[in-house]
Order: C-alpha cells, then sequence, then structure tokens
C-alpha cells in the first residue's frame, strides 16, 4: 500500500489517503500538546511509542471482541486503518476521579467512583469541546438515538475490557477518551487512539502518573513513563 496525499495533520498526528479509499495511513507524531493545542513541544519518541501502544491496545481490544478502525501497525510510528466518518464527539469514562471531573465538581483526586461515569464532549476547537448531553446531541444532529446508545455500549464494554487489561500490568485505569466513527457498512466503530495520551494511567501501588498528566503538570520525563507502559504491555505477551 502507498502513501497518497496529506488529509489531515491534527495534535499528534498525521492522516494520509491511500489508493484505497476505505483506508488510511497514519503517523504518529513526536509532539505533544495541552491546553487545546496552545501548549506544544516536540517530544523525540513519542510517536513510536504511542503508536506501538495503541496499537497494541486495538489488537487486546479486537480478541476480546471489540472491533475498531485499526488495520495493523506497518512501521514503528505508522499504521493503517479504516476510514471512519467521524462523529466529533469524546466520549470521556471515569472510574476515579481526576482531571476536569474532580475540578468541576470538587471532588477530590483518587476519589473511587463506584460505576463507570460516560461523559459526552463536543469535538469542536473553536468552542474549546464543550461538556455535553444527549439532547444537545440530538439537537445538534451529530448522531442518531441508536448511534448513541452504540457508542455508550461500546464505550462501557471498552472500559471493562481496559480495567482488565491495565489491572493485569498493575495500572488502575482512573480515566480515558474514546473516539467513534461510521464505517462504509454504516457500522458504529471505535476510532482515533488509545494511549498514555488519552488515558489517565496510574500505578496501581504507587498512584505516579503514568500518562500525559506527567506533561500537563510539568512532573518530568513522558517518554520514560509511556515507555514503562509499553514494557508493562509487552509483559503480557510473554
Ligand atoms: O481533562 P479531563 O479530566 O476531562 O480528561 C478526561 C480523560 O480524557 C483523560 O484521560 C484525558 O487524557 C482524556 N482527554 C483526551 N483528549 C481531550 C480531553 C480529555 O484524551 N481532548
Amino acid at each position: 500500500m502507498e502513501k497518497g496525499k496529506l488529509l489531515y495533520e491534527g495534535k499528534a498526528k498525521k492522516i494520509f489517503e491511500t489508493e484505497d479509499s476505505s483506508v488510511l495511513w497514519i503517523e504518529y507524531l513526536d509532539q505533544a500538546t495541552a491546553l487545546n493545542g496552545a501548549r506544544k513541544d516536540e517530544i523525540q519518541g513519542k510517536g513510536l511509542l504511542n503508536n506501538q501502544i495503541s496499537s497494541f491496545i486495538f489488537k487486546q481490544l479486537k480478541a476480546m471482541g471489540v472491533e475498531s478502525h485499526f488495520i495493523k501497525k506497518i512501521s514503528k510510528t505508522e499504521q493503517l486503518v479504516n476510514s471512519l466518518q467521524i462523529v466529533p464527539l469524546e466520549v470521556v469514562i471515569r472510574n476515579v476521579a481526576a482531571g476536569s471531573f474532580s475540578k468541576r465538581l470538587d471532588v477530590k483526586e483518587g476519589t473511587l467512583i463506584d460505576f463507570p461515569i460516560l461523559e459526552f464532549y463536543y469535538k469542536e476547537d473553536r468552542l474549546d469541546d464543550p461538556f455535553i448531553n444527549e439532547d444537545h446531541m440530538k439537537f445538534l444532529e451529530l448522531a442518531t438515538e441508536d448511534e448513541i446508545k452504540e457508542i455508550k455500549k461500546v464505550a462501557l464494554i471498552v472500559n471493562e475490557a481496559l480495567i482488565e487489561l491495565f489491572k493485569a500490568i498493575d495500572i488502575t485505569l482512573v480515566d480515558f477518551k474514546i473516539e467513534f466513527g461510521r464505517y462504509i457498512d454504516g457500522r458504529i466503530l471505535l476510532g482515533d487512539e488509545i494511549s498514555p495520551d488519552t488515558c489517565r494511567l496510574w500505578d496501581s501501588k504507587t498512584n505516579q502518573s503514568l500518562d500525559k498528566d506527567i506533561y500537563r503538570k510539568n512532573l518530568g520525563d513522558m517518554v520514560s513513563v509511556y515507555q514503562e507502559v509499553l514494557d508493562r504491555l509487552e509483559q503480557l505477551e510473554k
């Protein structure tokens, strides 16, 4: 398969066409951003790690019965995915209070939530990705009722699968963000990436952050903690 024209450059990935209009070529970049892109840094080695981690997780999810857009990893920093018509939603699931949830509701970081809390954000940079509910989604025609039902169902299954996966390597899945899109056959499929950029991962013994909070809060070297996540995931294959 050949890499074609650049279609889109996001905050951490470039997306290229291929000769097959249903397949996209994704390149993970050595780039980290925060505050909706207002802060941006080059981080050597990050693209490679997120590509490996995200590919690994999508493969594991498939083995656990969750389909995604992922086709295969084709190089250290690149993968092929099925092209989806993106549903402009960021779907967040929380198992432990942290981040914007703790701030907005004044709940102490680390408070266990005894059921998964599902949140929707409208993916629109111009509006800073506002928090929305299902009525807003319907009004804005972001997805049909059936699609919303499917998105919620799959998001909860992904949560269960990821909790189990990370628990096996002594990591607590605090929260994460996923995105969905419509496949050519109309089905809703999991898209984008699942990596320490999009999940809060805490070492289950020390509660140390093994994710992008290292960058957001200037806590040190993000590459070494992303490497730690990959090393632990790879232990699962041994
Ligand atoms: O910031 P907040 O607490 O709402 O983030 C919840 C989860 O969603 C975190 O794991 C964060 O990494 C992820 N997230 C993301 N992309 C965004 C916003 C949040 O991956 N634009």
